[in-house]
């Protein structure tokens, strides 16, 4: 028989409650036993979907955590620069810990935890889905099966979108680096990760570029209002309009839930974020400090360069060109079916794998979610044979090319990644 893993949530917003409401999926495998939650809503939908007892939820973590070790597991979801504590204090009662990305938002917190959670015999988890995605698994077999030959040059781009950048990263959570932290580190990590999982080295130097330059006060249009909802005159144009964005467009639930911090936002309580939130604010006069495009450069060992785009004005996609000594390889992921182009440098033939159907991008982040709470349970209980699971140094490693390349970016200097942790 299956062994059950207990669970406690901490954070049930949008990602502890992604998660938990997947394990309610498998109830063979994980039982939710606790969740800290100071919103009702949010903490009510954790405990109506697990039966949870009232006596084991919190508004907060530190009770939760004052009982001691009740599970097997913290997952641990709340807000970048909320990580720190909460993870420490589960790592010092020997939970095994999965935790959201970033690792927490400075380099010293982040070697921090995982000094402890060595120290302390500890499996943390961190939630870079997109090694759990079916996208990103068929491209790293094709590399190690050899059919590329050596992989010399790899393009990538992370192109948010107009829209998701607007909303998380304008109006939303991450716009302000105080509040959360860096756009490299709480965005594109993920690409840096799975970057460095797919080449299979390590990253030796990095170099950044990286402006906020669009959405800033100067590119308001003349005339416009400061909150859409007050009836501003480019409504009809404006592709940033609040109101048809989060209001009009019912079918929305991310934004309606995310702007409102509600479980079941109602028309009422959206139009109130609009009115007195930056959701409803004209996406140029926002408290946003974050970068809208940036580039990366990289040089891992074995001499292979990459080049990491990250930017906001696109609909939306993740695309990569790998260039093999054999073969080059191109890949798009845009959330339908996403066939892999593999050319032959020689033969010029092409050959197209598709990755669809049972395989494909099914649920969120293509598929990594689901991808990363079935993974999780073999990972716990040491069955987990394959190569996608990074160990917690490995993910720290990670993060630390991202704050290297985010010194890179602030003085415009090329940081070698071994010397920029040796100096820490
Ligand atoms: N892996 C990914 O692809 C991915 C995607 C989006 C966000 N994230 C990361 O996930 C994390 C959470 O993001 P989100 O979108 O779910 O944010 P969110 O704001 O929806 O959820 C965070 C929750 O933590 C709760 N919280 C605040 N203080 C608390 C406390 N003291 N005790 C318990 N709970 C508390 C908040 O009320 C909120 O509901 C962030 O670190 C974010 O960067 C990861």
């Amino acid at each position: 028989m299956n062994k059950k893993l207990k669970v406690v949530l901490i954070g049930a917003g949008n990602r502890g409650i992604t998660y938990t409401d997947i394990m309610a999926k498998y109830p063979e495998n994980f039982e939710v036993v606790a969740v800290a939650e100071p919103i009702k809503s949010r903490r009510d939908h954790v405990k109506d979907r697990h039966n949870i007892d009232e006596k084991y939820c919190f508004e907060d973590y530190k009770p939760l955590l004052e009982l001691g070790k009740i599970a097997d597991i913290a997952v641990i979801s709340t807000m970048d620069r909320e990580h720190y504590d909460a993870t420490m204090q589960a790592i010092g009662l020997k939970y095994d810990v999965m935790l959201e990305k970033p690792i927490a938002p400075t380099a010293s917190e982040c070697l921090e935890i995982t000094k402890s959670a060595k120290e302390n015999g500890v499996k943390i988890l961190i939630c870079t889905v997109l090694r759990y995605t079916a996208f990103f698994n068929k491209i790293k077999e094709i590399i190690d099966s050899g059919t590329l030959g050596r992989v010399m040059a790899i393009d990538h781009t992370e192109a948010v979108g107009n829209i998701h950048q607007t909303h998380s990263f304008v109006r939303g959570n991450w716009g302000n680096s105080k509040r959360s932290s860096s756009m490299l580190l709480q965005k594109s990590c993920h690409d840096i990760d799975i970057l460095e999982w797919l080449i299979g080295k390590k990253c030796k130097k990095v170099q950044s570029f990286g402006t906020r330059s669009f959405f800033t006060r100067e590119n308001a249009p003349s005339g416009s209002a400061e909150y859409c909802i007050g009836g501003c005159k480019y409504g009809e144009s404006c592709p940033y309009n609040a109101v048809k964005l989060y209001l009009d467009d019912k079918k929305n639930y991310w934004f309606r839930s995310t702007s409102t911090r509600e479980d079941a936002p109602s028309d009422q309580t959206v139009e109130n974020a609009l009115r007195n939130t930056q959701y409803g604010k004209c996406v140029y006069k926002c408290d946003n400090d974050v970068v809208d495009h940036q580039t990366v450069n990289m040089f891992f060992d074995g001499d292979v360069t990459v080049t990491f785009n990250m930017n906001a004005f696109s609909t939306g996609d993740r695309t990569i060109h790998i260039m093999g000594t054999k073969c080059d390889l191109y890949a798009s992921m845009n959330g339908n079916d996403t066939p892999i182009r593999i050319v032959d440098l020689i033969t010029k033939k092409e050959t197209v794998i598709p990755v669809s159907g049972k395989d494909g991008i099914v649920g969120g982040h293509g598929g990594g979610d689901e991808g990363i709470v079935n993974t999780l349970y073999d990972y716990i209980l040491d069955n987990y044979r394959g190569n996608r699971v990074p160990e917690i140094e490995e993910s720290c490693y990670n993060h630390m090319i991202v704050f290297a390349a985010e010194k890179s970016r602030e003085n415009g200097t090329v940081e070698d990644v071994d010397k920029f942790l040796a100096d820490l």
